[in-house]
């Protein structure tokens, strides 16, 4: 089938910058990005390409060279449903908060409300493309809707999880490693695999495009994600190792790295990864292993989480212990609320984990982000914790105007500004003792030592 209307439904962190780039990229394809979220679409479609709702290095300039011409934001769910040849569904995936499965399982309510609004709206064939993260087996689910509520048209699924990294998803999506298709082994599912093939060739050289069975493609996604988090578990935990050894976490890092065998990225130590996927998806690969009865499978990556959750756990002790043994002011300044740097997103931020910690000791926050608004802190703070002391959370807007209300800095998100601040300047105002709780390794240790801050980082003194 020649694609020329493709819509994709949902209009996030995915949705926008990857159909940002299928349109840039074939230019004859009339791709249409809706959501149900009027404000979402409206900030796609504003004339200020600051104000897009998705914070992401090289994103505007894509949609401002495709916005208008093949590429759409509209509200207009069903219509733009009727007219595509081919529907991603980019909707979230969130783990389930009531039912069987509470706790662990993905919600899959959303995919399916998009499975039978399109069976509903549906009066010509459609190729399906699953974008958004679910469990193994979920386009089986998703045809069974499609047939129960439309036997007039023909609809062939297709799985083609999205592995972009958000804060270098341009680039991702313009380079990606692989793209994964997967699709039916039927004529007509093959077909519709070289359809999709068709529109990633416009960019992606055939070899890195990689297309296997439904279910390969499916699990493929969860497990690329476990193995991500668990790299980050594994040398997490090493970092309280080296604090009781005196070994420094980042030569360990460095000397491990090298062996091309193991590789060098996902090996930074840091407060803890966040972002709306890592825990959600090894939740769900732990669930689906449990169902299938494979308790010690389910216990081993459910282990990548009950680390990240220690190590966040264990920073906020320290600070709370420090504040307490030496006496000090308890307020902080807390430095990064998104939950890696070049994104706005702060799903599962180790920021607000640390700072619901601090909370719960009365302890106060001023939190600065260069990309994050004050609306979103509250609304993160909210959700861990509805009754939460406002009082003592100051969201500012320029990091160090009150610097000498402080005797810590806390780094929670690895911004290159704070990198570079003038870290003498500050020292000269902030409160003695000072110390700076480095998150995530990311200052000069001697540097700043020298300075005459205590320096406290992960995993090396
Ligand atoms: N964020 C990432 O880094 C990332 C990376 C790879 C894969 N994924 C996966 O991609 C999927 C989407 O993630 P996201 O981060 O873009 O989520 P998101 O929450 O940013 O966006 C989802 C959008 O879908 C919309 N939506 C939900 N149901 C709808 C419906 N019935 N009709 C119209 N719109 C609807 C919501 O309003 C929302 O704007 C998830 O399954 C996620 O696991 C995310």
């Amino acid at each position: 089938m020649k694609i020329k209307n493709i819509c994709c439904i949902g209009a996030g962190y995915v949705g926008g910058p990857t159909m940002s780039i299928i349109a840039q990229k074939n230019p004859k394809i009339k791709v249409h990005v809706v959501d149900m979220n009027t404000n979402k679409i409206a900030a796609w479609n504003s004339e200020n390409l600051e104000n897009l709702p998705v914070y992401e290095p090289g994103l505007s300039k894509v949609v401002k060279e495709a916005r208008g011409r093949n590429l759409f934001f509209s509200t207009d769910v069903n219509k733009h449903i009727d007219e595509a040849d081919m529907i991603f569904i980019s909707v979230n995936t969130p783990t389930k908060t009531t039912g069987e499965g509470k706790g662990y399982a993905a919600d899959l309510k959303y995919v399916e409300a998009c499975a039978k609004q399109i069976a509903k709206v549906s009066k010509s064939n459609k190729i399906i493309v699953e974008k958004s993260t679910v469990p193994v087996r979920t386009s089986e689910k998703i045809k069974q809707i499609l047939r129960l509520n439309n036997t007039d048209v023909d609809f062939q699924i297709l799985s083609n999880p999205e592995f972009l990294a958000e804060g270098t998803a341009m680039r991702d999506l313009e380079i990606p490693d692989r793209v994964l298709i997967g699709g039916d082994d039927t004529i007509k599912g093959q077909k519709a695999v070289n359809s999709l093939v068709k529109i990633y060739s416009s960019w992606v050289p055939k070899e890195n495009i990689l297309t296997t069975n439904l279910w390969s493609s499916e699990l493929s996604k969860l497990t690329a994600n476990a193995f991500l988090a668990q790299r980050i578990s594994s040398i997490n935990s090493l970092s309280e190792l080296c604090e009781k050894t005196g070994a420094d976490i980042e030569e360990v890092s460095k000397a491990i790295g090298m062996d091309l065998r193991i590789g060098s990225s996902f090996l930074k130590t840091s407060v803890g990864f966040g972002g709306s996927c890592f825990q959600k998806d090894i939740l769900n690969l732990v669930y689906i292993a449990r169902s299938e009865g494979l308790e010690k499978v389910a216990n081993y990556w459910e282990q990548v989480l009950i680390i990240n959750e220690h190590q966040r756990d264990r920073i906020s002790k320290k600070i709370i212990d420090l504040i307490r043994k030496e006496k000090l002011e308890p307020k902080i300044l807390l430095l990064g609320w998104a939950f890696k740097k070049n994104t706005n997103d702060t799903r599962e931020s180790a920021a607000i984990y640390v700072t619901n910690n601090l909370l719960n000791k009365n302890i106060g926050i001023d939190v600065y982000d260069p990309k994050v608004k004050q609306s979103q802190v509250d609304f993160d703070l909210s959700n861990i914790n509805a009754d939460y002391d406002k009082s003592l959370v100051n969201f500012i807007e320029e990091p160090f105007l009150n610097v000498s209300e402080y005797n810590i800095i806390a780094i929670m998100t690895e911004w290159d500004e704070f990198k570079d601040y003038n870290w003498e300047k500050i020292y000269k105002k902030i409160n003695n003792p000072s110390y700076i709780f480095d998150g995530r390794n990311i200052l000069e240790i001697e540097k700043i030592k020298k300075i005459g801050f205590n320096y406290i980082g992960l995993g090396r003194n």
